[in-house]
């Protein structure tokens, strides 16, 4: 029998209550697709901070390094640690770490739950975000210069650009920030490639977002890049958007799209809409792959420290999460069975917690659809 070992970062506020109910699920699928997980658990978020000092160390990154998956539940406690530490120092530090260019998001209303959008149905709401994950504005390319300041010499860090910029900063500002978006054309080409080929095994259209209307030069790259690599895709129907009409596209005709492919910071803003359409961040799952490396899933949503321990936020996003990192194990008869089994759960309604109108407690959902995985699998 196959044996995963999977590095496990509960993390902070809910991670650890949503996470025990994904790693429950997926030990049923286990049970009945024949495969056990060795969870190995890593310590980071606020408390390991707050107690060390540190974020994620050289040693940690190196060694999770080692596996193909980390399952990870969510990072930041406001409370504990000041913003952005976590963010960037454990989650945005893995990603870039392992180069996980792909952030894949799927953005799919199931049977039974209720979406915003008017007239909507399961039928209107299913398409894929591939969020570019390692450059534009989230390569940490910035400062802050006060008036008189020298000239700066910025260094950005990742091989694949080796590029050093020397600015010359005048201004008449007491004080400005800056911060640098940066499109490659390898970064570009290798995330076009990969969106060109899903949207082959979906329905054959692809949707670019962005912003080459005024961010002319990064975005301008970025479109140069798709146009080249859809040539190698004829029977792939494309076409460009702006990331603002994009917004009103999702909400009114979100039937239209299939595969969207967008730089790292639209992919962000874009996904929290697509959440909403979906039925809420309870419901949003997220991977991010590096096909030949080690890749990562976690729910989209955040840590909601003060909903911590009280057994009531919804775990599905997690759980799906988890349907992802099998599928990338090649588990993929396990992952089907337990987005299978989510809908099963969301269809009949019966369980669920509060964000759906519901009373249930985050492990009543989660033992709900670990019952309804072995079922279907007849255990
Ligand atoms: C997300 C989050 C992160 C991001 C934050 C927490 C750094 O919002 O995964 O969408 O901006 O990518
Ligand atoms: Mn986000």
């Amino acid at each position: 029998m196959a044996t995963y070992k999977v590095p496990v970062i509960s993390g902070d506020g809910i991670g650890p209550e949503v996470i025990a109910e994904g790693k429950k699920v997926i030990e049923a699928a286990g049970e009945v697709y024949g495969f056990n997980v060795d969870w190995i658990h890593m310590p980071f978020g606020a408390d390991h901070y707050v107690a060390t000092g540190e974020t994620i160390s050289e040693e940690s990154l190196k060694e999770l390094g080692r596996y193909r998956a980390i399952y990870l539940g969510s990072l930041g406690d406001e409370r504990k640690v000041k913003a952005g530490i976590l963010e960037k120092g454990v989650l945005l530090k893995m990603r870039f770490y392992y180069d996980q260019y792909i952030n894949l998001r799927p953005v799919k209303l199931l049977d039974g739950v209720e979406t915003p959008l008017k007239n909507k149905t399961s039928k209107d709401i299913d398409f894929m975000v591939v969020r570019e994950n390692t450059e534009d504005f989230y390569v940490g390319l910035g400062g802050r210069v006060k008036k008189g300041a020298e000239k700066q010499e910025l260094e950005l860090k990742r091989d694949i650009y080796a590029v050093k910029f020397n600015l010359d900063i005048e201004t008449d500002s007491d004080e400005i920030g800056y911060q640098i978006g940066v499109v490659s054309r390898e970064g570009a080409k290798r995330i076009m490639e990969y969106s060109f080929d899903l949207a082959r095994q979906r329905r054959k259209h692809l949707s670019s977002v962005d912003k080459a209307n005024v961010m002319t030069e990064c975005y301008g790259l970025w479109r140069d890049v798709f146009t080249e690599t859809a040539k190698n895709y004829p029977d792939v129907q494309t076409d460009f958007n702006f990331v603002d009409a994009v917004t009103m596209w999702f909400v009114k005709n979100p039937e239209f799209f299939d595969v969207v492919v967008t730089p790292n910071m639209f992919g962000d803003i874009i996904t929290d809409l697509g959440a909403m359409i979906q039925g809420g961040l309870g419901l949003a799952p997220g991977g991010n792959v590096n096909p030949k490396g080690t890749s990562m899933f976690e729910p989209m949503g955040g840590s909601a420290p003060k909903y911590k321990g009280l057994n009531k936020v919804n775990p599905i996003a997690t759980i799906w999460a988890g349907a992802l990192l099998l599928d990338h194990l090649g588990e993929k008869q396990a992952a089907d069975a337990i987005v299978k089994a989510i809908e099963a759960n969301l269809k009949q309604g019966k369980v669920r917690t509060y964000d759906l109108g519901g009373t249930a407690g985050t492990s009543d959902v989660g033992s709900d659809i670990a019952r309804i995985v072995k079922v279907q699998g007849q255990i």
